[in-house]
């Protein structure tokens, strides 16, 4: 097992590096709640005054930047801080993707105007993702396995506020037909480059490095990313799961890998109860193939 301290360890040691490196070759960082949905703002209803119902509001400093201000202030305390602050921000929320009675949530001129806001409060760059919650069918946009996803949701039962009705709804077909449908409806084929309009309008914006997150893993659809300004690098999470030689790919030539990652999402299912690893069986010669590969998560090579 890696000790949690030795990680911790790592990745401070990669925060400073960004830092010292910039444009930040290397960061760390993971979904900061700078504002929920509109909905979720209705709980600052000393400052809203009004209720939900009453429709959209101004996008307010005090509300929607809260949470990050707690993360940056008294501001002199990072005056002189060595490493790199990075807020990970789903740019529109598509909030009623799945239900289509629910509000649609933060649109992309609301999430710039906080984003220029964040900026004027010290953070480093921003890495732009998507939807109002975690998963959402555009992060990580890609199929949604129900079998696999019946199998692995007990263990989020406990949690949640609708941990219940979602488990009830993949257990039941009709149900799980429609909201599967919904699932896939909602990224429509687009994956590859899914957030670029929004990394685009916020690179727009702001001065610091904007990062996209959305399943980039092919060299040529990065490369026009990078060079038509849509944004100063990419994050790549699954294709990386599904072929950690993937740079190396890019770097000897090739566009794409030869197998590459199928966007199933069976990967995301199992992160509830299984080791982190590619859980796509077509992607191997066999099942014992994928499970070796598994668990060499357990046998790292060292970071360094
Ligand atoms: C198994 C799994 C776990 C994830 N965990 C997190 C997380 O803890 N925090 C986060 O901000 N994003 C998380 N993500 C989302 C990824 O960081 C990324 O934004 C998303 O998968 C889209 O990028 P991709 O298409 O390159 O995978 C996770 C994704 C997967 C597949
Ligand atoms: S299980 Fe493998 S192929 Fe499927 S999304 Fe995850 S990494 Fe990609």
């Amino acid at each position: 097992m890696v000790r949690s301290d030795t990680t911790c360890g790592d990745m401070t040691e990669g925060r400073r590096r960004a830092r010292r490196h910039p444009p930040y070759k290397s960061a760390i960082g993971s979904h900061v709640p700078i504002r929920g949905s509109r909905a979720e703002q209705c709980r600052w209803q000393h400052h809203l005054g009004r209720p939900y119902a009453a429709g959209p509001v101004e996008p307010c400093r005090h509300c929607w930047t809260s949470s990050a201000q707690r993360l940056l202030s008294p501001r002199e305390q990072r005056k002189g801080a060595d490493f790199h602050l990075q807020m990970k921000i789903s740019a529109t929320d598509y909030n009623n993707d799945l239900f289509p009675w629910e509000h649609k949530g933060t649109t992309i001129d609301e999430t710039v105007q906080v984003c220029e806001w964040l900026e004027q409060d010290g953070v480093d760059a921003f890495h732009v993702s998507a939807g109002s919650m975690f998963p959402h069918p555009r992060n990580p946009a890609g199929d949604l396995p129900m079998d696999a996803l019946v199998q692995n949701y007990g263990a989020m039962l406990s949690s949640g506020a609708h941990t219940h009705r979602n488990h009830w709804i993949f257990r039941r077909r009709p149900f799980r037909t429609l909201f599967h449908w919904r699932w896939v409806r909602a990224h429509g084929g687009h994956i590859e480059g899914i957030n670029l309009p929004d990394s685009a309008a916020i690179r727009r914006a702001v001065s610091v490095p904007v990062i996209c997150t959305g399943g980039f893993q092919t060299a040529s659809i990065i490369r026009e990313a990078l060079s038509s300004g849509q944004c100063d690098a990419v994050s790549i999470a699954r294709s990386l799961v599904a072929n950690n030689d993937l740079v190396k790919l890019f770097a000897a030539g090739h566009d794409r890998a030869p197998e590459p990652c199928t966007y199933c999402n069976k990967c995301l299912v199992n992160a509830a109860n299984n080791p982190l690893g590619c859980y796509e069986e077509s992607r191997f010669a066999s099942r014992e193939e994928m499970i070796g590969e598994i668990m060499s998560v357990f046998e790292p090579r060292p970071f360094r």
